[in-house]
């Protein structure tokens, strides 16, 4: 069995750029370099066979490649906030390519996702963080914006957990047109 999902990788300039964001706040255990992507679909365990279907249908997938930028912070979790995150300025391309990716897996016999997509690159998960502690550090990056970066493809990477946290490892990558 292997735990699978389906996200985009960030250019080294832009991964480093969230770096610098990461601090201020107790509790929090940021995001490592390696561990920054931006999820399109979460996948879960599946077995072998399973997992060479959905790279064969996320093979056949053809989309557009884009621009992406990044684009201010927020918070999951609202009273007891559990995760820090930076967002996309413009959501439609990436949105576009998530929701081919989505009818390839139903098609393949995955269950559909039901939590609306919400695209966002992880910073940091919370762990009781004093609440004025997160609102500061929204305040703080609310303007954060990277540079436009060319998403040429997605990639299918497997998640191993690991006594210093997750091991993201990049399976397979496939390329837009
Ligand atoms: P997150 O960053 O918002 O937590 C690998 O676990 C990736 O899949 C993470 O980026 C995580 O998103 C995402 N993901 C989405 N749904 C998940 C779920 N039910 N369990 C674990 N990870 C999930």
């Amino acid at each position: 069995m292997m735990r699978l999902f389906v996200a985009l990788a960030l250019p080294e300039q832009i991964a480093e750029s969230l770096l610098f964001l990461q601090g201020g706040v107790p509790g929090a255990r940021w995001s490592q370099r390696e561990q920054l992507h931006l999820t399109l679909r979460f996948i879960g365990e599946v077995d072998g066979r399973d997992a060479a279907a959905i790279d064969d249908a996320l093979a056949a997938i053809r989309a557009p490649r884009f621009t992406l930028e990044l684009r201010g912070v927020g918070e999951f979790g609202g009273k007891n906030p559990r995760a820090l995150w930076v967002g996309v300025r413009e959501d439609a391309p990436v949105l576009h390519l998530q929701r081919k990716i989505e009818s390839a897996l139903q098609r393949v016999g995955l269950a559909a996702e039901e939590r609306k997509f919400a695209p966002h690159v992880t910073l940091a998960r919370l762990r009781a963080s004093p609440r004025d502690r997160v609102i500061t550090f929204l305040a703080t990056h609310a303007l954060y914006a990277s540079p436009p970066f060319e998403v040429n493809n997605f990639i299918l990477y497997s998640s191993q957990t690991t006594p210093n946290g997750s091991l993201y490892r990049p399976e397979r990558a496939y390329a837009l047109e």
